[in-house]
């Protein structure tokens, strides 16, 4: 645990204008600062900085917090790594002790393992042992300087080859487990997580080992088998080759589906290839590659599946505003088989070429439809019409709309007519919701992704106030607990907040943003800074804190119908009369 005047200094070096400033371009608007926020995709701004509470949050997305919080999101770091960057950037020398170390030096001990692992599994591989393996790679088309510059592995047919291995260098099994290179049998015994596999290492763009893919040879168990999430590894929010592609400083990116297809990409010079691990595409990748590159070139299988993939991605794509074209490889299922097939040049000229994400989908949608017949034609210019509706420039609009009135022998007039109605009712009814959304604007924010804050908002809203006024008036804190317990509260989500302030206050700790930032996570401090936000005019008396808790307790004494269902008669009698007596 830090000590709390370290984080005092912390927060006195580390303005959260300053912080926040080298990420985001912010405006003053009267005591506080807004601008397009960072954490999700946004026209207009809604993300807020306050530096009187030396906090942030964003209307439209919730997230939030103090500055620890914002370096957490935006660097992607847990709560101790954000320490440590913004104690770096102050010139402040991390206590020695005194916090808890450990993960990071678990995390320390994983990427020294993988680093031998790899090493270990390259060997294999241009070792006798490995033999089935390097052949196999070889027949596959892949260059010995390929194998070495990804250092490719073979993991042997034996249980337990990488273990004695890497015990044999002095780690402990325990270890081996957490960087899941070793697995836990059921009696107790560990094996080794690869076997019988060639091994694609999974480097971050630091050039740490991560995890690790590994493909049979021999058609026995799951094509691909890849490392689980560990302490270093999150699938979610990494790429395969990121780290070789982010050198190549293309302004695109190309986005293929496997491991084989980017290796292959690269050896023929394509070296601005990524990969996601074996999972779609994560919003967090996507935003990856939009670091790195101008524009992604989605190249995915040619299968209904790739098809399939290729849609959500521009979706994804488009969400956060980057430019996509799609590129098809054509009689081939992969980018792979078609360099084997047809060659780099060939696959250059595909490049060159790929459709922009718009015809593809236009493409799509006419695949949908028998174009030969009326009815086919009809139902394909409705759903073209509600397309082209969505794209906001009216320029590249009319060049899609002649075009596809050319190609299917229809005048353009009444097609543009339709586009422009629909674009009209889209207008209207978003100016509609946007109305409504302000005058629900509490009960939508935050809890859109908390069914329990749905089904109680009443009580959630009153829950939130309370945290409030505890936060603001902590010496209330014995006048509420004599009334209301954390169990008491309805949402799980406001009861950890409040459990976490009680005992913090109870043992005489700050509540200070920065302060709970270490017991609460990234979305609870988000939840803190939104009910901040939400409330900075409200005043905070202890008659405020005796109505928010009459009204926790009453919607607690509530049954829902279903809870009502299951009572039998007796329960139902007291529960009527419990009713009563509290009315009087
Ligand atoms: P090759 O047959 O080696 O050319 O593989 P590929 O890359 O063409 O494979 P495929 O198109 O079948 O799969 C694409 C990607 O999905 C792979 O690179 C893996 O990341 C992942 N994948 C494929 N099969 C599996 C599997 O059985 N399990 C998991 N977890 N991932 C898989
Ligand atoms: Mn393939």
């Amino acid at each position: 645990m830090l000590s709390e005047s370290f984080l005092t200094e912390l927060k006195a070096r580390n303005d959260i204008e300053d912080i926040v400033g080298a990420y985001v371009q912010v405006k003053r608007r009267g005591r506080n600062l807004v601008g397009l926020c960072p954490f999700h995709s946004e026209k207009t701004p809604s993300f807020t900085v306050y530096p009187e509470s030396q906090s942030f949050y964003c209307f439209g997305c919730g997230a939030g917090g103090d500055v620890i919080t914002f370096v957490r999101r935006m660097e992607n770091l847990d709560y101790i790594e954000a320490v440590k960057f913004l104690a770096q950037r102050a010139g402040m020398a991390m206590p020695e002790d005194g916090y808890d170390d450990s993960l990071a030096r678990l995390k320390t001990r994983i990427l020294e393992i993988n680093r031998q692992a790899a090493r270990f599994y390259h060997q294999c591989l241009i070792s006798p042992v490995g033999k089935k393996g390097l052949d196999y790679l070889r027949e596959r088309g892949l260059s010995d300087q390929t194998i070495r510059h990804f250092g490719l592995g073979y993991a042997p047919e034996q249980w337990d080859a990488a273990i004695r291995h890497l015990l044999g260098k002095g780690f402990r099994m325990e270890e081996l487990i957490a960087a899941a290179i070793a697995v836990k049998g059921s009696r107790g015994q560990s094996y080794d997580q690869f076997r019988g596999r060639v091994i694609f290492p999974i480097i971050d763009i630091r050039g740490n080992v991560i995890a690790f893919g590994g493909r049979v040879l021999d058609g026995k168990g799951p094509k691909y088998l890849n490392s689980p999430d560990t302490p270093v590894f999150k699938k979610s929010r990494n790429l395969f080759a990121l780290n070789f592609a982010k050198a190549a400083k293309q302004p695109a990116l190309i986005l293929a589906e496997g491991y084989m297809d980017v290796v292959a990409l690269h050896q023929a010079g394509f070296a601005n290839a990524v990969a996601t691990l074996g999972t779609s595409l994560t919003a967090e990748q996507a935003r990856m590659i939009s670091q790195y590159a101008q524009e992604v070139v989605i190249s995915y299988d040619s299968d209904g599946a790739g098809q399939k993939a290729t849609n959500r991605a521009i979706n994804m794509f488009g969400e956060i505003g980057m430019k996509v074209r799609v590129l098809k490889v054509h009689d081939a299922k992969d980018p792979d088989e078609f360099l084997k097939k047809f060659g780099a040049v060939r696959f250059r000229m595909l490049l060159e070429g790929a459709d922009s994400a718009m015809a593809f989908e236009i493409q799509a949608l006419r695949q949908k439809h028998d174009l030969a017949q009326p009815e086919g034609k009809v139902g394909f210019l409705k759903e073209f019409a509600q397309f082209m509706a969505g794209i906001r420039n009216p320029i590249e609009r009319d060049v899609y709309v002649t075009r596809t009135a050319q190609e299917l022998g229809v005048s353009k007039e009444p097609l543009t007519q339709q586009i422009d109605y629909i674009i009209r009712q889209q207008a209207k009814h978003a100016e509609k919701k946007q109305e409504r959304n302000l005058t629900v604007f509490a009960a939508d924010t935050k809890g859109r992704r908390d069914p329990q804050r749905n089904a109680h908002l009443k009580e959630a809203l009153a829950e939130e106030r309370l945290i409030v006024v505890l936060l603001k008036n902590p010496d209330y804190r014995e006048f509420i607990l004599d009334q209301i317990q954390p169990e008491d509260f309805l949402t799980d989500f406001n009861r950890a907040i409040f459990r976490v302030i009680c005992d913090r206050l109870a043992e005489n700790r700050s509540i200070e943003p920065i302060s709970l930032s270490e017991q609460l996570d990234v979305e609870q401090m988000g939840k803190v800074a939104g009910i901040l936000a939400d409330s900075a005019c409200s005043g905070a008396t202890r008659k405020e804190a005796a109505d928010y808790i009459d009204t926790i307790l009453a919607g607690k004494a509530k049954k829902t119908p279903e809870e009502l269902g299951k009572m039998d008669r007796r329960q139902l009698e007291e529960y009527v009369a419990g009713l009563a007596a509290k009315k009087k």
